[in-house]
């Protein structure tokens, strides 16, 4: 089976690592110095493996079986777009924020929406750091091939699980990265800091709150400030994924969080002022950042 990984950054690198081991055909799609790096010396796992592996690499898509999507919530219209001109089966996106299996839906019939807590750091072009082990869900938005997803990370070694409520999964991890990314990124430390010190975690638990709120309007009854709290606490070396697009000038994915919950709690008239607070104050560190 051939399986292709739309936007070869940390967490994409990684799942392609995962799936050769498995003993798939793999395809990289990659941009940039990624792209080189691949191309020229493999990709090369360091972390909680070690491992150096020759892999085939492209700018752009090609036919293939599956597809995962890993580019950054604020390109997945233009991966869309690309994935439409190449044939294959179904796409699972395993990104973040929310939204993104909106948009493959308006363009594929066979859509999974996927959540994952596993770690991947970018560590230079080409490395990635293979930080913490996690766990992946997944479930269709559209079309029924959750359990071909599924089949496909379990032989590869990826603890996997299918779902039937993936849109509250991924609203789940989006509250959470409403409240750690941008907290991160503006402090520019690390996730444990965020509950270590009591005036940043005001802000966090207030957040949380917000959120929290929110999700309940939507029929989620979820426990957003513990969930914060046992995440920053598990993940507390992690630098953010916030973070990391901020230390290199890159935009953040903002929008589709802490944007996407100010939208929904506009819509309900849920007060979010600090969702609104901390999208504010990331849009203006991107704009600083040239
Ligand atoms: O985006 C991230 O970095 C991660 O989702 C999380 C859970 C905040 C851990 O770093």
């Amino acid at each position: 089976m051939r399986i292709q990984i739309m936007g070869a950054g940390a967490l994409g690198s990684l799942f392609g690592y995962f799936l050769l081991k498995g003993g798939y055909e793999v395809i990289f799609v990659a941009r940039g110095e990624q792209y080189r790096a691949l191309k020229e010396n493999g990709l090369v796992i360091t972390g909680i493996e070690e491992h150096k592996a020759e892999v085939s690499v492209t700018r752009y898509p090609e036919n293939s079986d599956l597809v995962f999507l890993t580019v950054k919530a604020y390109d997945t219209l233009e991966a869309s777009k690309l994935l439409r001109s190449v044939r294959f089966d179904a796409v699972c996106s395993l990104q973040n924020g929310v939204g993104n299996e909106e948009i493959l839906a308006r363009f594929f019939d066979n859509v999974v929406g996927g959540v994952t807590t596993y770690g991947a750091n970018l560590v230079g072009p080409g490395k990635v750091m293979y930080a913490g082990k996690g766990k992946t869900m997944l479930g269709n938005y559209r079309g029924d091939y959750a359990e071909v997803f599924f089949e496909v990370l379990s032989n590869s070694g990826v603890d996997a699980e299918v779902v039937d409520d993936i849109e509250m999964r991924i609203w789940e991890k989006a509250a959470i990265n409403a409240v750690i990314n941008p907290i991160t990124a503006i402090c520019r430390f690390r996730n444990g800091k965020v509950i270590e010190i009591p005036e940043v975690w005001e802000i966090a638990e207030r957040t949380a709150v917000e959120c929290q709120e929110i999700l309940m309007r939507m029929g989620y009854r979820l426990d957003v400030v513990k969930m914060v709290r046992e995440v920053a606490l598990r993940t507390s070396e992690n630098r953010s994924s916030m973070l990391q697009d901020i230390e290199r000038g890159r935009k953040t994915e903002v929008e589709f969080i802490n944007g996407a919950f100010v939208r929904k709690g506009e819509e309900f008239g849920v007060d979010v002022h600090y969702n609104r607070t901390l999208l504010n104050l990331i849009r203006g560190i991107e704009l600083g950042v040239d």
